[in-house]
């Protein structure tokens, strides 16, 4: 994990969350089918807490999306790359960090507005993460990466 502590971007190694708090990394290749791993993990990560199916499934979504882009858009689908995504639960809150090491994004304000894309999609995927998470941080380097870190409070 040396290469972690390099990356300014990699926020995932002190995830904030208390003490108290359960907290994991993960590392996998950019591999489509890594999205569904990541959603499965995510929402194991809160198995032990009172999550409705609603909120479950907003979780598993807002990785989703954040995987895929990481993938598509970071990694331009090239699947030799590795992808981070780094959880912390408390009592109250669930904090997910998704990170990768790709083209990174210029304009993030740009980037996050609903019906952007790049390359002909949709453009919802942060709106979908902001809309199904309280709280959603982008930092992003052109040529460095992205992290997107995604904050859901816990009943
Ligand atoms: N991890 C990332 N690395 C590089 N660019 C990204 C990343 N995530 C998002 N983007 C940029 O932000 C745009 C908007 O993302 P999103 O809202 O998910 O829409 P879509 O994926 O449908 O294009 C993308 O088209 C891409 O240009
Ligand atoms: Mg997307």
């Amino acid at each position: 994990m040396a290469e972690h502590t390099k990356n300014t971007l990699w926020a995932g190694r002190d995830i904030l969350v208390g003490k108290d708090a359960n907290k994991m990394i993960f590392r996998f290749l950019s591999r489509s089918e890594n999205v569904a791993l990541a959603r499965l993990l995510a929402a194991a990560a809160v198995a032990e807490k009172d999550t409705t199916v609603a909120e479950l499934d907003e979780i598993k979504v807002a990785v989703s999306e954040a995987v895929s882009n990481a993938i598509i858009h970071g990694y331009g689908n090239d699947p030799q790359q590795y992808v981070e995504m780094s959880i912390g639960v408390s009592r109250q809150e669930l904090l997910i960090s998704i990170h990768d090491d790709g083209v990174g994004i210029a304009d993030i304000e740009q980037a996050m507005r609903p019906s952007y894309s790049t390359d002909g999609r949709m453009g919802l995927g942060f709106a979908f993460m902001q809309s199904f998470m309280d709280d959603v941080d982008v930092s992003s380097l052109p040529q460095a990466g992205t992290t997107v870190t995604m904050r859901k409070k816990l009943a």
